[in-house]
C-alpha cells in the first residue's frame, strides 16, 4: 500500500470538532437534536446534508467522522452509510434508477445483489443485463438507450475474476452511464476506485474494515457528480447506522493496513503452497497468474488480501465433506475480512444456477478460502491434512 494510504488510514476522520482531543472519536448517541434558538434551529436544517447536527437519522459527530474517513480514504465526494454492505448496493441502484431503465451487471456479483436485480428491480420494471467479467471493450454492444448504471465488482465473488475497470469506466461514461463498483475484496484501500473511472464505490464494511466477524456494516462513497443524489435518496428510504457500530468501523481503519498486509502474506503462501499440491487443479488468487484478469491485479491494484479459491481436479461431494469436516482452523462461514480463517466448497453443478454468461471454466469442486491471521504453517498443516482426508476418501469410494 503506498506511504500516503498508510498514513490516510491512521489520520482521516480525526478533525477536532468530531474528536474534541480525544484520539478515538467519542460514540455521540441521539435521536433528537435540541436548539434554543430559531436561528440555530433554521442553521441545523439548512445545513442537514452537510455535517450539521439535526436528527439521528442524520448521523451525529461518530458517523461524521467515519464519513469524512471514508471519503478522504476511496476518495470521493461523501459517503453515505448503511446498516449492511447488502443495503449498500441496493441502495446505491435503487437511487439512481427508475421504471423503464436498463442495468449492466456483471455474472460474477454477489448473489444477493444479483437477487435484488432479479427479484426487486424486476418487479419495478427495470431490466437486467448480465455481462462476462472479462468482457472489455465488447461491453458497448450491451449498452441500451436506457442503461442507467453499469455495476462492477472486482475481483468477481468466489470464482475470482478481475476485470478491466478503466476501460469498461470509459465506455460507461460515453454514452453518460453511472459506474457502480462493488470494492469490498479492495477494503477501499488496495483499489483507488476513482482514479480508474468509478462513480460510486460500495463496500461491505462487514468484512476487512470491521475485520473482526462481529458488526455488519456498508458503506457508499460518491464522486461530487452523484454524492447528493445518493445522500439524500438514501436518506429518503431511511437507511441509518448505530453509531456503535461505526465507531467500531472507524476504530478498524486503524490497523486495516497491517491487518490486510499480513492476511495478503499469508494467503500467498498458502496458494503457492497449493499450486504444488497434486489434488488441485488450478489456483485463482488474484495475484497469481492462473486468475483471470490478474493482468488487471498487477496494473490496478496496490497489494492483496486474505480472500481466493482453488479448483479441486475432481468433483467429488463425500470426498469434500470428508475434507471439510474435520477442519481444525478452517471453519465453514459465508462472511470473510475478519481475522479468522474459513473455508467453504462449490460444486462445478452449482455455478449453473449461479451464472448466466460467464464460464466458470472448471469441473471440479471450487473451494474459497479466507486465510486468517494464525500462523500460516498451521493453517497449510490444516489443508494438507484435509487434503489428505480427500484423496482417502476418493480411494475408498
Ligand atoms: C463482495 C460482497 N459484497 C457485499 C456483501 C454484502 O455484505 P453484508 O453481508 O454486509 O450485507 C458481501 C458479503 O459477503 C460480499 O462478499
Amino acid at each position: 500500500m503506498p506511504k500516503d494510504k498508510q498514513t490516510q488510514l491512521i489520520t482521516a476522520g480525526r478533525k477536532q470538532k468530531w474528536t474534541k482531543g480525544v484520539v478515538n472519536p467519542p460514540v455521540q448517541r441521539a435521536s433528537t437534536i435540541v436548539f434554543e434558538t430559531v436561528a440555530d434551529k433554521r442553521h441545523a436544517t439548512i445545513n442537514r446534508g452537510n455535517k450539521e447536527l439535526f436528527y439521528g437519522r442524520r448521523g451525529t459527530h461518530t458517523h461524521f467522522a467515519f464519513q469524512d474517513a471514508m471519503a478522504e480514504i476511496e476518495g470521493g465526494a461523501g459517503c453515505a452509510l448503511y446498516p449492511c454492505g447488502t443495503a449498500a448496493v441496493t441502495n446505491a441502484i435503487l437511487s439512481f434508477v427508475e421504471t423503464g431503465d436498463h442495468i449492466l451487471m456483471v455474472d460474477t456479483c454477489y448473489e444477493p445483489t444479483r437477487d435484488f436485480c432479479d427479484k426487486i428491480m424486476k418487479k419495478m420494471g427495470v431490466d437486467t443485463t448480465y455481462y462476462d467479467p472479462v468482457i472489455g471493450k465488447d461491453i458497448e454492444s450491451l449498452i441500451q438507450p436506457n442503461t442507467k448504471v453499469l455495476f462492477l465488482e472486482s475481483p468477481g465473488s468466489i470464482t475470482m475474476e478481475v476485470q478491466d475497470v478503466p476501460t469498461l469506466a470509459k465506455i460507461a461514461h460515453k454514452h453518460d452511464i453511472i459506474v457502480m463498483l462493488d470494492n469490498t475484496w479492495a477494503a477501499g484501500v488496495l483499489f483507488n476506485p476513482f482514479e480508474h473511472g468509478v462513480d460510486i464505490s460500495i463496500q461491505a464494511a462487514t468484512k476487512y474494515i470491521i475485520g473482526h466477524s462481529d458488526v455488519m456494516l456498508g458503506t457508499a462513497v460518491a464522486s461530487e457528480k452523484y454524492w447528493e443524489q445518493l445522500r439524500e435518496q438514501s436518506y429518503l428510504m431511511g437507511q441509518c447506522v448505530s453509531p456503535d457500530d461505526v465507531y467500531l468501523g472507524l476504530r478498524g481503519l486503524r490497523t486495516l493496513d497491517v491487518r490486510l498486509r499480513q492476511h495478503a502474506e499469508n494467503s500467498l503462501k498458502v496458494a503457492n503452497w497449493l499450486q504444488s499440491r497434486p489434488e488441485v487443479d488450478h489456483v485463482r488468487h488474484p495475484a497469481l497468474d492462473t486468475c483471470l484478469g490478474h493482468e488487471f491485479f498487477k496494473r490496478d491494484f496496490n497489494g492483496g488480501n486474505g480472500l481466493f479459491s482453488f479448483v479441486l481436479k475432481n468433483s467429488v461431494p463425500q470426498a469434500t465433506t470428508a475434507l471439510l469436516d474435520g477442519m481444525t482452523h478452517f471453519k465453514m462461514g459465508y462472511s470473510w475480512g475478519g481475522f479468522e480463517s474459513l473455508i467453504l466448497a462449490n460444486e462445478p453443478n452449482s455455478f449453473k444456477t449461479l451464472r448466466r454468461v460467464a464460464n466458470p471454466n472448471f469441473n471440479g469442486t471450487l473451494v474459497r478460502l479466507h486465510i486468517g491471521l494464525e500462523n500460516v504453517d498451521d493453517l497449510i498443516d490444516d489443508l494438507e491434512q484435509g487434503l489428505e482426508r480427500y484423496t482417502a476418501s476418493i480411494q475408498n469410494q
